[in-house]
């Protein structure tokens, strides 16, 4: 069994080597507008890590109160200041990226043994996963590893799934954004040989296939099953406007994890729920290229964007256009392309004065709570910066 997978690994990574990947002719003056856009991004990072303590990391900056929140390292958000700094440092090669990326990940590393939270991937792989691809090291390896035990801990055979959020004892809470975490483990089968890390990013993966989605392939945020039986308990919301409504980072957290799930695996079916799901979600994208923070938000066209979830899909739609036919892969290029303009304009693309360092503008962190509103959030910022980078390499094509 044991050498079955082993194989049909060693097979995938062949087969994703060899599968040439659909390559588009960028749009000239988009390619100029990204390069300056990074040039820009590094700036406002340098004085982002000017304004920040040393074993802190930055959560938000809120222009109207000219404030910025930090953390330590336990929060969900915590890896993703590093990974940004090493996207930054790998377009730039300005040392002053790398050392800082590297002093935030010695802050960041006992998170490794962490089990009380689902969100590793999020905190471990966007860093040191980053770190290890630019710079591969025994130790960075291990912090992956250790990371990766620490989340299939949270797994339950009886559900199918990796717990998200600890409650009461009589539920068993998934959120559609754990989706993102399964790249930590797909790393960790690779980098040891053993398959149940890939077996429970897998099962993960088609449960919430199951059940996390509608028929128009919108998501719930959250599902509730019981413990005991795997039964599903509920459906709803927790972040987004209503139950019934598709919270828009809810849906880029399922099209990025799908799209990563074909990467990982190759299995068709995989393919074609990120194409189902990137299909609603262009349905709901408003001609100017930024998604409202929820597809059904009250008020809607008075109402905030969420430069976050448009940033998620814009980079996952880039890598997805390489997969399909080549017709709809031109149509998810395409309007990659119009996210990334969008984002690179003035309306969204922060100079290091107007959002504390932090690069994009207007992003919704959790409106039913009231937290984080119309703010730029430090996740919008790395999957901006992976979208950047994932143009250019898949525009040099
Ligand atoms: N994973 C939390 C969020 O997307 O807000």
């Amino acid at each position: 069994m044991k050498y079955r997978l082993l194989f049909s690994l060693l097979l995938t990574t062949i087969l994703s080597h060899a599968q040439k990947l659909n390559s588009f002719r960028p749009d000239r003056s988009l390619s100029t507008l990204a390069d300056s856009s990074l040039t820009l991004a590094t700036r406002n990072y340098l004085y982002l890590q000017s304004q920040l303590p040393p074993d802190r990391f930055p959560v938000a900056y809120d222009p109207a109160r000219r404030t910025m929140k930090t953390s330590g390292s336990e929060p969900w958000v915590s890896g993703f200041y590093p990974g940004t700094l090493l996207y930054l440092y790998e377009a730039t090669h300005d040392q002053a990226l790398y050392e800082e990326a590297k002093r935030k990940m010695v802050v960041l590393e006992k998170e490794k043994f962490n089990k009380t939270t689902h969100d590793l991937g999020f905190m471990m792989y966007c860093s040191f996963g980053n770190a290890d691809r630019l710079e591969a090291s025994s130790a960075y390896k291990e912090v992956i590893v250790t990371s990766a035990r620490s989340l299939a801990s949270r797994f339950s055979e009886k559900v199918g799934a990796i717990r998200s959020w600890d409650s009461k004892p009589s539920q068993f809470m998934v959120i559609i954004d754990n989706m993102m975490n399964l790249e930590l483990l797909f790393a960790a089968t690779r980098l040891t040989g053993d398959s149940s890390f890939y077996k429970i990013a897998v099962t993960h993966a088609n449960t919430t296939m199951e059940h996390h989605f509608r028929p128009d392939h919108s998501s719930w945020h959250l599902v509730i099953y019981d413990p005991a039986t795997g039964a599903v308990q509920k459906k709803q919301t927790v972040q987004g406007a209503a139950d019934s409504s598709a919270w828009a980072r809810g849906q880029s957290w399922g099209l990025y994890g799908y799209t990563l799930m074909y990467r990982a695996t190759r299995q068709r079916k995989y393919l074609e729920q990120a194409e189902l799901i990137a299909d609603y979600m262009l349905k709901h994208l408003p001609t100017d290229g930024v998604f409202y923070w929820d597809f059904q938000a009250p008020g809607i066209p008075d109402t905030w964007r969420d430069a976050s979830a448009a940033a998620i899909t814009c980079s996952a739609l880039i890598e997805l256009a390489g997969y399909t036919k080549k017709k709809t892969g031109r149509k998810y290029f395409r309007t990659a392309e119009k996210i990334l303009a969008a984002l690179s304009s003035p309306a969204y693309l922060a100079t290091p004065d107007e959002a504390g360092g932090f690069i994009l503008k207007h992003g919704v962190g959790n409106r039913p709570a009231n937290s984080d509103i119309d703010v730029s959030l430090i996740y919008a910022d790395y999957y901006y910066v992976e979208a950047l980078m994932r143009y250019r390499r898949r525009s040099n094509n």
